[in-house]
């Protein structure tokens, strides 16, 4: 027997008008425009659905793109008629005129293909862009009411991250967009968040009776939450030298994942009382003083190595990278989450890039057995269970108990109950953003998050940057490409009587 609980589950959108701003650019490129044909050939959008392209790039350079995202599709039945509805607009984002094409533009679709005057626009661009594109937009009247626009149709908009720097500049950000749109139009992504794995977490925890009553400070030992790439910066050098590990993934990513496995459980599954939840928890991690930070972060950046049997340079090496950068590319970190349900758990964090490989996953382990019922054997301890969820590259989970090796003797060895998707569904997980671009041209907003769950992430992780900023490790601790860190690390657990659980 089977449920539903994806409030989007078979529906189909009203027709719109999708405004790509940032158009010609990488993310468009690679992740928006196969999901986009993906949900096409899916049957997941409406027959009049619409793209307008905008950027500063001439028209023929984008249209040239699309023909290259989609050049394994181009031979579909129904391809074409996907492609007729590509329209775009050449301008800078500031320019008062570029708007003024838009909405024209934008008029004369609604009329030719019946797009109602619903629009979605989506933040693509560099993120320097976005508060100019939401004051030209609010200025040339292109935003409605949102609960009666003015053409009268909906007006939602995406914003990509990095949604800000710092708590500072994500508030600034914020004020921006409030100027202009209600809570209600605004759809911030965080991708992890479109994860079938991630949502995973929700119905695991939530769905089951037997978990929750373990989910505690009673039960469990500690958390530890890994999102490790193999990958280095991939030609984005500039991007992440601004950046670092802390805000590409702890700020979003990890923090989000956290807040999955530490939340309590929502009075429905709306978004409201979904992102209510989220906010709570995200408000009990403790921020870090300078000192927390000493004690309680690792960081690090790669130097060459080898990955995967190839041989790549080290980090200040890439292309638009600083010599000297001082940049991480590596975090670990320990925080705790101050109330009544997670008192005194430590939550390790770890991520990087060039570690030996991608694994994103969540280990929670569970305390000891309190007593030692085979004193009389060679059994010194038991090893404690763990629950680990796999979020990518396999996709599962997995339960880790002791159980009697066979024979005359009492020996236990610890065995893995495996639950995996690809064995239990027999289907493919779709991309990530094909779920949260239904989701937003849907309206449903559960797996976006709140202007309030940006802050609180950005408290936490601007409390670690001015620590960093106070008291600066001299040298940055490094590791050599391939390798599962820089060695201060292993400290970070091992004072704990720990160990992380892809080390052992
Ligand atoms: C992005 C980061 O948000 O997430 C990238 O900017 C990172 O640096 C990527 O590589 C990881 O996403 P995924 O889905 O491959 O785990």
């Amino acid at each position: 027997m089977s449920a539903t609980v994806s409030s989007g589950a078979g529906l189909r959108p009203e027709p719109f008008t999708l405004v790509i701003f940032g158009a010609t650019g990488d993310l468009t490129n690679r992740k928006l425009l196969p999901a986009l044909y993906q949900l096409f050939a899916a049957g997941r959008l409406p027959e009049e659905f619409t793209v307008v392209g905008f950027s500063r790039r001439p028209a023929e350079e984008f249209h040239a793109k699309v023909g290259e995202a989609l050049a394994g599709h181009a031979r579909d039945p129904g391809f074409a008629r996907f492609r007729e509805g590509f329209f775009y607009t050449q301008g800078d984002f500031e320019d008062a005129d570029a708007y003024r094409r838009l909405s024209d533009l934008l008029g004369e679709t609604d009329r030719k293909r019946g797009t109602c005057g619903n629009r979605l626009y989506y933040l693509a661009t560099p993120p320097s862009a976005y508060e100019a594109i939401v004051a030209a937009l609010g200025k040339s009247g292109l935003v409605g009411h949102p609960r009666r626009s003015t053409g009268g149709g909906w007006t939602r908009i995406i914003v990509e991250k990095p949604y800000g720097h710092d708590l500072e500049s994500a508030r600034a950000l914020t004020r921006t967009i409030q100027g202009v749109f209600a809570e209600n139009q605004v759809y911030r992504i965080d991708h992890y968040l479109g994860k079938e794995t991630v949502q995973n977490l929700l119905v695991f925890r939530f769905g089951n009776g037997i978990f929750e009553p373990l989910w505690n400070r009673q039960f469990i030992d500690c958390v530890q939450i890994t999102v490790a790439e193999s990958l280095g910066v991939e030609g984005r050098g500039e991007y992440y030298d601004q950046t670092g590990a802390i805000r590409d993934i702890v700020q979003n990513h990890l923090l989000q994942l956290l807040t999955l496995v530490t939340m309590e459980p929502p009075v429905a599954f709306s978004a409201e009382a979904v992102r209510g939840e989220k906010v709570k928890v995200l408000k009990a991690i403790r921020s870090l003083t300078t000192q927390d930070t000493l004690e309680r972060t690792i960081r690090g950046q790669y130097q060459s190595g080898v990955v995967g049997g190839r041989a790549v340079p080290g980090y200040r090496e890439e292309p638009r990278v600083a010599p000297g950068s001082r940049t991480e590319t590596f975090v670990a970190l320990k925080l705790f989450v101050d109330n009544w349900r997670w008192s005194g758990v430590p939550f390790y964090l770890y991520t990087g890039k060039r570690l030996p490989s991608r694994t994103t996953d969540i280990a929670i382990w569970f305390r000891r057995a309190p007593h030692l019922l085979f004193r009389e054997t060679n059994i010194k301890e038991v090893e404690p269970n763990l629950l680990l969820v796999k979020i990518q590259p396999e996709e599962g989970i997995t339960l880790r108990f002791g159980a009697k090796v066979p024979g005359p003797a009492v020996q236990i060895e610890t065995v893995d109950m495996d639950f995996s998707y690809s064995t239990s569904f027999r289907v493919p997980s779709r991309d990530a953003y094909e779920r949260l671009l239904l989701d937003a041209m849907l309206g449903e907003q559960t797996l976006f998050t709140r202007e309030d769950e940006v802050e609180e992430a950005w408290r936490v992780v601007t409390s670690i940057l001015e620590g960093w900023r106070a008291s600066p490790p001299d040298p940055l601790p490094t590791y050599p490409a391939g390798t599962w860190g820089p060695e201060e690390v292993d400290a970070l657990l091992k004072r704990d009587g720990r160990h992380w659980h892809h080390w052992a």
